[in-house]
């Protein structure tokens, strides 16, 4: 049985205090709100140098902290990277991993992205996997076929086991802070067939518990038709994370 999933992906913002003052006014925001025997799950994503207080200030709470990323390596000569095994040691299980700013942005190609991957489940981390096509290619109607080949190629390799671990975020790169969403239609069909491509590389359990969430400019007003669909189990969101009233908002859209 799949629950919802509503994670904030607060990107490069907010320094230190700033995080810390998100993750409190957050935990004040839901608080009594009973999130697990809700079937809902919190999770927050602050930036490095925040990771460990927000860790500390949410500890007696029901919200999770993940991580933007991680580098593949466990150790070593690797200037300005942070391993997995290092994010864990600051009490975070969970790590984002194949964001499309990662990939147009830092070059993190889909072999990168795949190691990433190896290194998350091999020091027992769970994978938030980013996924998505850029405008360009939905023109041209190449937008399954780009998701199925980020799949294959950073993904599928895993046995059924370590999929339990992974949670896809189908955020298609022309909704990316752009206001622009997809609407509730193509992004369920798109979750339908990243479904489909699951339950053909495992079988229909992994596809069936797999959760799939949506990203691109996800916001109150356009959240409870996304939460409708039946193939969209919550939401990865940017920009509307970012003000404690108004991810909060969504997170009551989904209790
Ligand atoms: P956005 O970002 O909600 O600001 O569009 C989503 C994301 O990049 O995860």
């Amino acid at each position: 049985m799949r629950h919802t999933i509503i994670a904030g992906n607060w990107k490069m913002n907010l320094d230190l205090e700033e995080s810390i003052e998100l993750a409190k006014s957050i935990s004040k925001n839901i608080e009594n709100k009973e999130l697990n025997s809700n079937n809902v799950k919190v999770i927050v994503s602050p930036n490095l140098i925040a990771l460990s207080s927000v860790v500390n200030e949410l500890k007696n709470t029901e919200i999770q902290v993940s991580s933007q990323n991680i580098y593949h390596k466990e150790s070593g000569a690797y200037t300005g990277e942070v391993s997995a095994k290092m994010v864990k040691s600051a009490g975070v299980n969970t790590v984002i991993i194949g964001h499309s700013e990662r990939r147009a942005i830092f070059g993190d190609s889909d072999q990168e992205v795949k190691s990433k991957v190896n290194s998350a489940i091999s020091n027992g981390m769970d994978i938030i996997f980013c996924i998505g096509e850029t405008l360009e290619q939905r023109k041209s109607k190449k937008e399954f076929d780009i998701i199925k080949a980020q799949l294959e190629q950073g993904l599928l390799h895993l046995s059924t086991e370590q999929m339990k671990s992974i949670v896809i975020a189908y955020e298609p790169v022309w909704a990316i802070g752009t206001g622009e969403t997809a609407s509730d239609s193509q992004a369920q069909e798109m979750h339908k067939y990243i479904r489909t491509v699951i339950k053909d590389s495992y079988n229909e359990k992994t596809s069936e518990n797999t959760h799939i969430l949506y990203g691109g400019s996800v916001k109150p007003s356009n959240a409870k038709g996304l939460f409708a669909c039946s193939d969209i189990d919550g939401a990865l969101i940017g920009g509307a994370s970012l003000k404690a009233d108004v991810f909060c908002e969504i997170i009551n859209i989904a209790l």
